[in-house]
């Protein structure tokens, strides 16, 4: 029997499985560029829908589109009736990721372009996704609370629209500026496994609710986006900066990952771990969890020293959240929130230059196997 036998790559490490146009993770620099732009740039100064226009449309928008399209997407976060029952019936016990999955996989049955693939079609799902997992998510968040859903306001920004709808208030401008610096940070990051799993079912032309609905399957692994929510609870048991020695020594002779740490591609400092660091620091001593804080930056010291790892976006996302008051059960929803612009850039420029992503398996299993009839096994 003629077989191949060309070795797989694991994890297919290094491998080029897409030309993009979207973002650059530079991991021996410890870069990540928007469409040319590194983040350093535009970190604290582009706002998430800045951010957004630019990987949809490929330029930053001037004031007048950023106002048009800041309220189209707030607009657009009316959700059907059907969805937010759905969220509400989900039990109370279900992963958040879950019911983000199912609510987005049902959102693709009521849209009135659930089964078209055009550009223009794509062009008005973008908005409807984009800011209907924003309604979702806080949604589950106050109903998961006893408290009603409350409506986006049509006059306030994608992030202080979030936080005005998990609170019923609106934020104060520290909290929405570092919330919509944690968005725009988390926009996209190449061919990550989500946004790779996205282009995978777009390739076979599934449309973008059944890609969107795939990325989140797969960002909520605890290796992936499931990492924040593991951080948290990490902090949380090691309770006070005096037992992280002994804590993560512990780990590291037992030979456990430490979540929120490493990365495929960077080797050095992650560029958005950096920024995140900053905004944690800051929102903690706010909020009078300076202690999470620190255990933080002692784990990173040690980690460092120990295993020259550094920490990924992950590591201070976790304590940015706590910080703003979020759940930590919400927080890897609340990335695939931010994520989602990218997703949907990367479905829409795989759906213009599409070719089926198919690629091929070493077979290692056996030939010549007889059949043995049912009644003789
Ligand atoms: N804690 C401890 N050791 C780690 C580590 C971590 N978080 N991440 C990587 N390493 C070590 C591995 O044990 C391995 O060491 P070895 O060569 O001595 O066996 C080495 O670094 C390479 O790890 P590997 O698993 O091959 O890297 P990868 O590219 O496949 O994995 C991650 C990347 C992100 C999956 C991995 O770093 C990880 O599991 N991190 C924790 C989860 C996390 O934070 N995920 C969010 C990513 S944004």
């Amino acid at each position: 029997m003629a077989r191949t036998r060309n070795k797989p790559v694991r994890g297919l490490d290094k491998i080029v499985a897409a030309d993009t146009m979207l973002s650059f993770v530079d991991g021996q620099n410890g870069k990540l560029f928007y469409r040319g732009y590194d983040i350093d740039q535009l970190a604290g100064r582009a706002w998430y829908e800045e951010i957004v226009y630019l990987l949809w449309f490929g330029s930053l928008p001037s004031a007048r589109q950023l106002k048009l399209f800041r309220s189209t997407l707030s607009s657009e976060m009316r959700m059907p009736s059907q969805v937010t029952d759905l969220v509400a019936s989900a039990p109370p016990s279900a992963n958040p990721m879950v019911v983000l999955r199912t609510a987005v996989s049902a959102l693709g049955m009521f849209d009135p372009d659930g089964g078209k693939n055009s550009e223009a079609a794509n062009q008005r799902k973008a908005r409807r996704v984009l800011a209907q997992v924003a309604t979702i998510v806080a949604a589950m968040i106050r109903l998961r609370a006893g408290d009603a859903p409350v409506s986006a306001d049509k006059d306030l920004g994608f992030a202080e629209n979030f936080l005005y709808m998990i609170r019923g208030k609106a934020p104060g401008k520290t909290e929405t500026a570092a919330f919509d610096t944690m968005l725009m940070l988390h926009a996209d990051h190449g061919l990550a496994a989500s946004t790779f799993t996205a282009r995978v079912a777009v390739s076979t032309l599934a449309g973008m609710h059944s890609a969107v609905s795939a990325a989140l399957a797969s960002l909520k692994g605890p290796l992936h986006g499931g990492a924040n929510r593991a951080v948290m609870e990490m902090l949380e048991e090691i309770g006070g900066p005096r037992r992280v020695r002994d804590y993560i020594n512990g780990m590291l002779a037992r030979k456990e990952r430490i979540m929120g740490f490493g990365h495929r591609v960077y080797k050095t400092e992650d560029p958005r771990s950096r920024h995140l660091r900053r905004y944690s620091e800051k929102l903690c001593r706010r909020a009078g969890c300076s202690h999470l804080y620190d255990i933080s930056h002692r784990i990173e010291k040690m980690v460092l020293d120990r295993k020259g790892i550094h920490p990924n976006v992950d590591f201070y996302s976790a304590t940015v959240q706590h910080a703003m008051g979020i759940p930590k059960e919400y927080f890897t929803c609340i990335f695939a929130m931010a994520r989602t612009a990218g997703w949907i850039a990367h479905v829409i420029e795989q759906f213009r230059d599409n070719r089926l992503i198919r690629p091929s398996s070493n077979y290692i299993g056996g030939f010549d196997r007889k059949f043995v009839p049912i009644e003789k096994r």
